[in-house]
């Protein structure tokens, strides 16, 4: 009786897997079926249904985008963030504009066709002192991607910096319930600001990439529901999702990291409901499980993001505890890198990776 229960379920998780893999909506409550997971049986499925639609929409390509953390200042105080303005123990700082361009011109050496400037909200980098660096690095690099990773800004800003020539821009949405966004932000943060943010830069043309947090505090499996629904709607090109991990200097000390199976199964789902999407396996899942990365790839992922930051500062983007690849150099990182790209059985390109768009 219990093995036909068991086998019963299995075989209607199958059924929306394999509904979602022809292109099909699934109902909520067949997403948070999803969501909660039943056994190790129905994960093995969702992984090997969502490896199979990655490697149709793109064989077993993997990316690269080259990350340059450039400032750990922030002028926002993100309750589940390390280098939130209130960590009082925070040491800060800036790289300035050569300093970046030589972060670009190693990776450009070793194979990076895209540069993410990624860093906190930092007022010292006025528009202007923006777009004179990308500019710097589109005239440098006609043929790599740029993107941008700083933050909520108006409408006017995202304008000026895609003239400057960036192209791609990634701002996650964090979660899409008002309520539970309010729970992770201090009251000045508004959740639809952020939303405005991403449905502004998509007009404007960037490549747009959204995302959240796994397991971060008081998040539901209706909250993640959520996260699917808002996606739906916003069709990113890119879904960047990964654990919340504990920062001990901030208010969320005592929460727990999410955790590597929550994700991977987010991730899987990702990969079926957005077949087209870049996913990365990020660095926070490496961070919470040593293969972590590789198996976010076995789940659907097609993105590393390799820290091309020069290695005195590593340490010190520390958004959550125990971050790792904070101690090697970026040529070591690619080579690390690839090693477990392959041995996960899938191969780094180095091209710049663009969507692949199925309208
Ligand atoms: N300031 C930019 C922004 O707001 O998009 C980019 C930098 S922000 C640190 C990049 C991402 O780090 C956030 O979108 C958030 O999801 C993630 N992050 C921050 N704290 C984290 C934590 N404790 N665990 C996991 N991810 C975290
Ligand atoms: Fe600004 Fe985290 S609070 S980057």
């Amino acid at each position: 009786m219990a093995h036909s229960l068991v086998s019963d379920v299995t075989k209607s998780v199958e059924n929306i897997i394999l509904s979602l893999a022809e292109n099909k909506d699934a109902s909520d409550s067949e997403l948070i079926y999803l969501i909660e997971g039943s056994d190790g049986t129905s994960d093995a499925l969702l992984f090997s249904h969502a490896d199979a639609v990655r490697r149709k929409m793109y064989g077993k390509d993997v990316y690269i985008r080259g990350l340059i953390e450039f400032t750990n200042h922030c002028k926002n105080d993100c309750l589940y963030c390390g280098i939130r303005r209130g960590n009082k123990n925070a040491r800060r700082y800036r790289l300035d504009r050569d300093e970046i361009l030589s972060c670009c011109k190693e990776g450009y050496a070793l194979g990076f066709r895209t540069f993410v400037l990624q860093g906190g909200e930092d007022p010292y980098y006025t528009d202007d002192i923006m777009c004179r660096i990308i500019s710097g690095i589109r005239d440098l690099y006609p043929d790599c991607a740029i993107t941008l990773s700083v933050g909520e800004k108006s409408r006017k800003s995202y304008e000026r910096y895609y003239k400057a020539g960036a192209n791609r821009y990634l701002l996650r949405h964090e979660t899409a319930d008002n309520e539970h966004y309010r729970r992770l932000h201090p009251a000045d943060m508004d959740p639809d600001n952020r939303k405005r943010c991403l449905f502004d830069l998509k007009e404007i043309g960037y490549q747009v990439g959204s995302g959240f947090m796994v397991g971060s505090p008081y998040q539901t499996p209706a909250n993640l529901l959520c996260d699917l629904r808002f996606l739906q709607e916003l069709r990113p090109d890119m879904i960047g999702i990964g654990p919340y991990i504990t920062h001990p200097c901030t208010p969320f000390k005592d929460f727990s990291s999410g955790s590597l199976e929550l994700t991977l199964r987010m991730i899987a789902v990702l990969r079926l409901m957005f077949p087209y999407a870049l996913i990365p396996a990020t660095t926070a899942l490496g961070t919470i499980h040593p293969s972590g990365r590789e198996l976010g790839l076995k789940a659907g992922a097609n993105v590393v993001m390799p820290n091309l930051s020069p290695v005195r500062f590593r340490k010190l983007y520390e958004l959550y505890e125990n971050k790792i690849c904070t101690g090697e150099e970026a040529a070591q990182c690619i080579s690390c890198l690839k090693a477990r790209v392959s041995s996960a059985g899938y191969r780094v390109v180095t091209s710049r990776g663009d969507v692949k768009r199925q309208e």
